[in-house]
């Protein structure tokens, strides 16, 4: 059996298969100092495949690492399944000849297999050079049951890692089959941002979400998505912020080849991609205006232009689009085009922060504890009153993410049925704050408002609110302090 040889590099590698590395290396590190060998590396078949993970004074960017090692070595314990030791390679009579052997003087040769129940999921291989010392029957057999511990480890890694992903693949679609009832919010706040969406829901328009983040920009562009007649085709989300103007523009738009050095091929933009579907920017504000201009073109003509291409392209997108600023704001700022900003602005949905609507917090506790309860498969815990409470008052600055943040790791590290304030992950000083306003600063709030609608009119004013005008002067001048 011939197996493909590839390379892992380190950049190409998921934080898992990280994890798994990282626990190889630690694995090949020990081997080698203990059998003091001169080089050695640890192989990982997956499928057909094979990885090197592990190097030890073998080059580790060639390709072709096994003739630069006994390859029949490795050859043969894979497709034997059976351990190999040999105390002088240079007069064995399976290595004699062979190439790298000569070359790199190799004497003796540990090679073993890394068993996993029934199957060789690896193999560990070590060499001793020159005149150095030969490895030993103990070596051999050390290495052996190193080699097996080794196996055992690595697929507990992997368990844990096809674990995680099918976790978020089952959070994934839990948020992708949005339905209205999975956002919550009894607030008249959200009652109301519920009866904008149902207007909006079964037509084509132009959305535009403003919010702080983490308040439910995404989760509402999704619902209108997922439950407008656009439903079947796709949903493309791309992050717009911080982003270089030149990768941003290839991300969207697409490019021709050869349009700037790295261009090797011709690519599809993903406007082209969410043909038919809904096309969700998240973070608008922060586009630059070359990318306006580009966008603005989406939006009145429905046509997109790839870098580099000399014609343009009909697509069909809804576009919602998603900001953490006020884009008027910006707009007066010169930071954003003005006709964009109405074209994206036909309807404004203006998601409230957490702490704008504390009476949905106990809600999204209890509908976010039983969702990780489920998910992390844990009977769903309770959480105690003064706990509640702290999660009631807490300002939340992240909002709805923090929150669920919070609920997820409590519902983890709580040891017991039920979720104290000690397993809350809140700052203690935090936890004493209120997050709620003072009745005075209530009343500041609601004289400047009032005076602000009647056009800075006092004697309105004071009528307005039942308040004498004596009074109203009296605390405009305190409040000026
Ligand atoms: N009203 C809500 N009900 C339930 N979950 C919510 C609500 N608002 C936000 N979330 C959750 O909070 C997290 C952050 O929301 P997201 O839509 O990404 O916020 P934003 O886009 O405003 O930063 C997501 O996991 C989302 O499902
Ligand atoms: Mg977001």
């Amino acid at each position: 059996m011939t197996l493909q040889l590839t390379t892992v590099t380190k950049s190409d590698i998921g934080s898992h298969h990280k994890d798994i590395v990282l626990l190889l290396e630690t694995v090949l590190k020990l081997a080698v100092e203990m059998m003091k060998a001169d080089s050695g590396i640890i192989l990982l078949r997956e499928g057909d495949n094979l990885s090197t993970m592990a190097a030890h004074n073998i080059p580790t960017e060639s390709a072709d690492k096994l003739t630069e090692l006994s390859s029949r070595a490795v050859n043969k314990v894979l497709s034997s399944g059976a351990p190999l030791l040999t105390h002088d390679a240079q007069v064995d009579p399976r290595f004699g000849e062979a190439e790298s052997i000569i070359m790199h003087q190799i004497t003796s040769i540990i090679c073993v297999p890394m068993y996993f129940e029934d199957d060789v999921i690896g193999v560990i291989y070590l060499d001793s050079r020159r005149d150095r010392q030969h490895f030993t029957e103990d070596n051999f057999n050390f290495v052996n049951t190193f080699a097996r511990m080794a196996a055992i480890a690595v697929d507990y890694a992997r368990n844990y890692s096809k674990l995680y992903r099918e976790k978020l693949l089952l959070y994934d679609q839990i948020q992708s089959s949005l339905r209205f009832e999975d956002i919550i919010g009894k607030s008249p706040k959200m009652q109301d941002i519920f009866k904008l969406m149902h207007r909006v829901m079964n037509s084509d328009i132009t959305v535009l979400l403003e919010g702080e983040s983490g308040t439910g920009k995404e989760l509402v562009a999704k619902a209108l998505h997922f439950n407008g007649p656009r439903r079947d085709k796709p949903f493309v989300a791309q992050f717009c912020g911080n982003l270089a103007e030149s990768l941003l523009e290839s991300e969207l738009f697409g490019h021709k080849k050869g349009s700037f050095t790295g261009a090797i091929a011709d690519k599809k933009g993903l406007f082209e991609i969410a043909d038919g579907g809904t096309f969700f920017l998240d973070e608008i504000a922060d586009i630059s205006p070359t990318i306006q201009t580009k966008l603005l073109r989406v939006v009145q003509e429905g046509e997109i232009r790839r870098v580099g291409d000399t014609v343009s392209q009909k697509v069909n997108v809804r576009i919602i689009s998603a900001t953490n600023k006020n884009l008027k704001d910006e707009v007066d700022a010169g930071n954003f085009r003005e006709d964009l900003f109405y074209r994206l602005n036909v309807i404004t949905i203006r998601l409230p922060a957490l702490n704008e609507r504390i009476g949905d917090i106990p809600l999204l506790v209890n509908h976010y504890l039983k969702m990780f309860s489920d998910i992390n498969n844990v009977p769903v815990k309770k959480i105690s009153p003064k706990a509640m409470e702290i999660l009631s008052n807490y300002h939340w600055p992240g909002n709805v993410r923090e929150l669920l943040n919070t609920i997820e790791r409590a519902v983890i590290l709580a040891e017991g049925e039920i979720i104290n304030a000690d397993d809350l992950f809140i700052p203690d000083s935090e936890k004493l704050a209120t997050g709620r306003k003072t009745l005075k600063e209530h009343e500041k709030e609601l004289v400047l408002k009032t005076l602000e609608d009647y056009g800075n009119n006092k004697t309105k004013t004071a009528e307005l609110l039942g308040v004498s005008l004596r009074w109203l002067h009296y605390k405009l001048n305190e409040w000026k302090k």
